[in-house]
C-alpha cells in the first residue's frame, strides 16, 4: 500500500507505477445472489464493501454507521445490513434506489408468493392499458405486442400489490426484464437498437426473474440495523447525511456512463419522469451537465487537474465538453467537502475510483480525489491499485460500447484505485 500524507508527497507519486494488489482484486466468496436480481452498470463487487468494513475494524474505527453517497443498487448497504451496521445512502437515480431498497427490506416470503400468484391470475383478466405505451421512446424500444404485454403486467402489479415494499419488489423484477424484452443491444453501455434481437416473451422473462429473486430472498438474513436510502442529489442542501464512521463509495467518473440514458427503459415504464433526459441534469459526471464557462471556474480547480484542463484546451475537443469536465471536478471537490463534514473524527473513507481517457487525454480522477481529501483534513491516505475482475479478459470496447479483443478499439482501463483516508481533528 502506498501511503500519502501531504500534497507535497502526492506530487511525487506516479499512479501508473503502483503495483496491483490481489487482495483487493478478488473476493474469497461468491457474490450474494441478491445482487443478481437486477443488473446495474458500474456496480462494484460486494467483496469490496466487505473488505472495506474489515479494514476499518482492523484499524480501530469504532463502527456504528456506514454510508454510501452514491449508493447505486445497494452493494454497500447490503454488506452493512448483513453485518448489523446502520446504513445511510443516497442516489440520484430512482431506478437505483428502487433496486437497493428491494434488496434491503425484510419480507414475509409467504406474502411474496401469494402476491405473485395473484399478479399472474389478474394478468389473465387485465385489459391493455395505453397510458405508458403512447410514449414515443417506448414505441422506439419495444414491439407493439411487447408493449401490450408489459402494460398489462404493470397494471396487474399495481392493482395487486399494495403500495410499499411488496409492490416495489415486483416493480424491481418488472424493471429487470425491460432490457431483455426490448430491442436494446444486449450488454451495450450505449443505448442502441439491435435489429436482430430475439425478444423474450414478457411472462417468461418475469417468471424467470421472479424465481431468481425469490431464491435470493429465501436466503437473505434479517437484521436489526437501521437502513435509510434516499433518492436525491447528494449535493442538494436538503440532502443531509448523518454522522458517519465509515464511508464506502464509488463516485461517478466523468466521460464514463450516462446513468440517466442507461436506465431510460425503467424510468419511462415506471413513470419516474416523462423525459429521461431530465435526470441527466444533476447527475455528476454527465457530459450534459455543464456550468457557466470561464476562467473563474477553472481557477477554483485543484492543482492536479488544472494542467489537464489546459491540455484539453489545446485540443479540438469542444468547449462544451471541456466545460462538463470542469463541472465534474468542481462537483467532486464539493462532494468531498460535504463528506468530510459528516465523517466522525477517526472515521474512515474508502473510495473506489478509476482513471478514464477522453480523446487520448488521461483523466486523472484518482489523483484529483486524493488532493480533495488532503485539502479537507482527511489524511493517512492509503492507495491500492486493483484489477477490475470482469474486465480482465479485454480492456477494449468497440464502437457499440461492447467488449472486444480488437486492439484498435477504444481502450478502457482494466484497473482502478481504492483510496482510503482517515479523518483527523481539523
Ligand atoms: C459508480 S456508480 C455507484 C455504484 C454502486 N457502488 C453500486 O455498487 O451499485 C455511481 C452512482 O452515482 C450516482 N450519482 C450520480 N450523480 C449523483 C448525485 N448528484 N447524487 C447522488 N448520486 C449520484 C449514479 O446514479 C450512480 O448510481
Amino acid at each position: 500500500m502506498t501511503t500519502i500524507n501531504s500534497i507535497e508527497e502526492l506530487k511525487g507519486i506516479n499512479f501508473e507505477l503502483i503495483p496491483e494488489d490481489d487482495k483487493w482484486s478478488f473476493g474469497e466468496s461468491k457474490e450474494h445472489p441478491m445482487h443478481r436480481i437486477h443488473a446495474y452498470p458500474a456496480k462494484f463487487p460486494g467483496f469490496i464493501a466487505e473488505k472495506a468494513i474489515d479494514f476499518a475494524l482492523d484499524n480501530g474505527v469504532v463502527l456504528e454507521t456506514i454510508a454510501d453517497t452514491f449508493c447505486g443498487c445497494g452493494t454497500v448497504a447490503l454488506a452493512a445490513k448483513q453485518r448489523n451496521f446502520n446504513f445511510w445512502g443516497v442516489d440520484i437515480n430512482p431506478v437505483a434506489t428502487l433496486i437497493a431498497n428491494s434488496k434491503l427490506h425484510d419480507y414475509d416470503i409467504f406474502k411474496v408468493e401469494e402476491y405473485y400468484k395473484e399478479i399472474k391470475s389478474n394478468l389473465l383478466g387485465s385489459t391493455e392499458s395505453l397510458s405508458q405505451s403512447s410514449n414515443s421512446r417506448i414505441q422506439y424500444w419495444f414491439n407493439k405486442n411487447t408493449i401490450g404485454e408489459l402494460s398489462r403486467l404493470l397494471e396487474s402489479i399495481n392493482t395487486t400489490a399494495p403500495e410499499g415494499k411488496y409492490r416495489d419488489l415486483f416493480l424491481t423484477v418488472y424493471s429487470s426484464i425491460l432490457k431483455t424484452t426490448s430491442k436494446w443491444l444486449s450488454k451495450s453501455i450505449k443505448p442502441q437498437v439491435d435489429p436482430n434481437k430475439i425478444i423474450i416473451k414478457v411472462t417468461d422473462a418475469f417468471e424467470r426473474n421472479y424465481n431468481k429473486t425469490l431464491k435470493a430472498l429465501k436466503i437473505a438474513s434479517e437484521s436489526s440495523s437501521n437502513i435509510t436510502i434516499e433518492t436525491n442529489n447528494f449535493l442538494n442542501t436538503n440532502c443531509v447525511a448523518p454522522k458517519i464512521d465509515l464511508l464506502v463509495t464509488s463516485p461517478p467518473y466523468v466521460t464514463s456512463y450516462e446513468y440517466a440514458d442507461l436506465h431510460q427503459l425503467s424510468t419511462l415504464w415506471l413513470g419516474f419522469t416523462e423525459d429521461y433526459k431530465e435526470l441527466r441534469q444533476d447527475t455528476i459526471g454527465s457530459l450534459y451537465k455543464s456550468g457557466s464557462r470561464g476562467d473563474v471556474r477553472e481557477g477554483r480547480l485543484n492543482q492536479t487537474v488544472k494542467q489537464m484542463i489546459l491540455n484539453l484546451n489545446d485540443t479540438n475537443i469542444s468547449k462544451t465538453r471541456i466545460n462538463s469536465i470542469i463541472t465534474y471536478y468542481l462537483d467532486m471537490q464539493n462532494v468531498v467537502k460535504k463528506i468530510a463534514r459528516s465523517i466522525n473524527n477517526n472515521g474512515m473513507v474508502v473510495f473506489v475510483i478509476g482513471d478514464t481517457e477522453y480523446k487520448g487525454i488521461k483523466i486523472t480522477n484518482a489523483k484529483h480525489l486524493v488532493e480533495c481529501l488532503l485539502l479537507n483534513n482527511i489524511a493517512d491516505i492509503k492507495l491500492v491499485k486493483r484489477k477490475i475482475s470482469n474486465k480482465s479478459l479485454t480492456p477494449y470496447r468497440d464502437k457499440n460500447g461492447r467488449f472486444t479483443k480488437d486492439k484498435n478499439a477504444r481502450k478502457i482501463y482494466s484497473e482502478e484505485f481504492v483510496v482510503i483516508g482517515r479523518k483527523f481533528d481539523a
